[in-house]
């Protein structure tokens, strides 16, 4: 069944308490080096006061320790956020403290608030599975959530990057809100659209590219994927679990141990489906991770003292062969330690190729912090079907699981 949407209810004259995910990038002083997250949450937030509701907004930035700190103040976003909208943006300095609750107190129509970080309370991250058998943490929890309800008439959910996470705001709200319209805002629609109709509907051949450093993360996705997907590109400092598996020498790369076997299995599987698994032939390697280190291409096996840090060459052309007669592309993760030049490459040929064959008509959809700062840096961003906002969200949509946190909001 689908959602109701903001665009389903009536804002005028309420308080609508929206949780977005302005989780934004942000350089070493603090300045916002993608507002990507914050600019595809405006259509809801315009929508809202153009309608004559006034705003609450509540959102995380990293992962503070569930106290003050002021490295992860919003600030900064509100501020972002008044000049795309060119209007002024309430900063509360707290959350459910005297300033948040006065701030929501005086907002008329039309009017935005942006509160604190919610991670600098540490309630917002209680885990229901910790909470079950903790009367206490439920207890903490639910008062949080309650103190947020507290301000507002309406509640919308506007944060697909965190879809995938039962934190306070997303599920705990929306259940101490029952009763008030509970609704998805515009940019959660559109992620679900897509990428639904994309995983469920592909034209093949149908390529999944996966990197990033962890394959524990992605075991559930790549079971996933195996059963959907023509091709899987495996890069990444994941690749080096699987090759392993394969009996590779890896040197001193990282590897997960204790997934070697379940890298082999998955290989396997993937084999009798009749899905094809690249992993690099070559590799850069480097003794020392470091900007600037010497480093070395090598083909095949690593020797002992030197630790892959990229794709080689030989890998990133054939990676883009096998990328280029994609009909539908979904990539996650980079292929090397792409905040460190030159092992960038690799990620950077894996943009292009993506945006070539999008080019020639193939439907692509990238998630992932790094795979979509790397295709902003070049500047590719209008040459991909769907920049998804969420990493870990739209790994888990892949995966098939149901966020439950959207679960629980009003159907039409
Ligand atoms: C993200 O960027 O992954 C989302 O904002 C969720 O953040 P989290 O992984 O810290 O929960
Ligand atoms: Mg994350």
């Amino acid at each position: 069944m689908a959602k109701k949407t903001v665009a389903d209810i009536d804002v005028k004259g309420k308080r609508v308490l929206m949780r977005v995910d302005f989780n934004v990038p942000q350089d070493d002083d603090g300045k916002i080096t993608s507002d990507d997250r914050i600019v595809k949450a405006l259509p809801t937030i315009k929508h809202v006061l153009d309608h004559g509701g006034s705003l609450i907004l509540m959102s995380h930035l990293g992962r503070p320790e569930g106290a003050r700190d002021d490295a992860y103040t919003l600030k900064p976003v509100a501020q972002r956020l008044s000049e795309l909208l060119k209007k002024p943006v309430v900063f509360a300095n707290d959350t459910i403290g005297p300033d948040a609750k006065a701030k929501a107190k005086a907002l008329k129509g039309g009017d935005v608030l942006l509160l604190e970080n919610l991670r600098f309370n540490k309630e917002e991250v209680i885990k229901d599975k910790d909470a079950k058998d903790k009367p206490d943490l439920r207890t903490a929890k639910d008062n949080f959530a309650k103190e947020l309800a507290a301000m507002a008439d309406v509640y919308v959910d506007d944060a697909f990057g965190t879809a995938h996470r039962d934190n306070a705001s997303m599920l705990t709200v929306p259940a101490v809100m029952q009763g008030k319209p509970r609704v998805i805002g515009f940019l959660i629609e559109k992620e679900l659209k897509f990428l639904g109709d994309t995983i469920n509907k592909p034209v093949r051949p149908f390529v999944a590219i996966l990197g990033g450093a962890k394959v524990s993360d992605k075991i559930g996705v790549i079971e996933s994927l195996i059963n959907k997907v023509n091709r899987i590109i495996i890069g990444g400092a994941m690749a080096y679990t699987f090759l392993k598996s394969r009996g590779k020498a890896i040197g001193d790369s990282r590897c997960e141990d204790n997934f070697v076997d379940k890298a082999a299995a998955l290989l396997n599987r993937a084999t009798e489906l009749n899905c094809e698994v690249l992993l690099p032939p070559d590799h850069a390697v480097v003794r020392k991770l470091a900007a600037g280190a010497e480093h070395r291409i090598l083909v095949g096996d690593i020797d002992p003292g030197w630790q892959a840090v990229d794709i080689g060459p030989m890998a990133a052309k054939e990676f883009t062969a096998k990328i280029l007669d994609a009909k539908t592309i979904v990539w996650n993760g980079p292929m090397g330690v792409f905040e460190i030049p030159p092992f960038d490459k690799g990620t950077k040929a894996v943009a292009q190729a993506v945006a070539k064959a999008t080019g020639k008509g193939a439907k692509s959809i990238v998630g992932g912090g790094d795979s979509a700062s790397a295709i902003e840096q070049l500047g590719l961003q209008d040459k991909i079907s769907h920049i998804s906002t969420g990493g870990g969200a739209s790994l888990e949509f892949l995966e098939g699981k149901k966020f439950k946190a959207i679960d629980i909001l009003d159907e039409k």
